[in-house]
């Protein structure tokens, strides 16, 4: 016995049935997707992956370097010479009583670059008026809390070998 119906009969819908080895065009659609997803990825992913390799590389070089080797002829005394060291800014001083000091010149209270000022014999700090000791990289006044990084200078020969443990 069929049940009774009530109502009109919504018609029957036949499933779509693909034809062996050939894609729907959902399929279609979804591949293309799917790779242009990659592509966009891949572009975006891949210069970010350099960049951070390669910024990678450069720190481990940076930190593999323990001695630089400077040439200071020309420097009058009184007077400074900012180089990298490291991959980090540094300060040769060569004093008026010919010894000489080298400092890190990152600043200890905010890392900005500090310079010696040799009118005033100081290193001294813009960003927040830092001052320190141009022969010890002591902290003397201003906001920072403690002394710049002082490394070994030794002088010969018109060249000066800066160097850290
Ligand atoms: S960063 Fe140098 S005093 Fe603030």
């Amino acid at each position: 016995m069929s049940e009774p119906t009530h109502g009109p009969q919504e018609p029957a819908v036949e499933p779509v049935v693909e034809p062996a080895g050939e894609p729907s065009r959902r399929t279609a659609i979804q591949a293309v997707t799917v790779a242009a997803g990659a592509v966009y990825v891949g572009a975006l992913g891949y210069p970010v992956y350099r960049y951070l390799g390669t910024a990678a590389d450069e720190a481990l070089k940076d930190a593999a370097v323990k001695e630089v080797t400077l040439e200071v002829a020309d420097l009058a005394p009184n007077s400074a010479l900012m180089f990298k060291f490291a991959g980090r800014p540094a300060l040769l001083i060569r004093h008026a009583d010919e010894t000489w000091t080298a400092l890190s010149a990152t600043c200890t209270h905010l890392a900005c670059t500090v310079s010696y000022e040799p009118e005033k014999q100081r290193i001294y700090c813009a960003c927040h008026g830092g001052v320190y000791d141009p022969k010890t990289g002591n902290n003397v006044s201003g906001p920072p809390p403690k002394p710049l990084k002082a490394y070994q200078a030794v002088y010969a020969d018109g060249k000066v070998v800066v160097s850290r443990d």
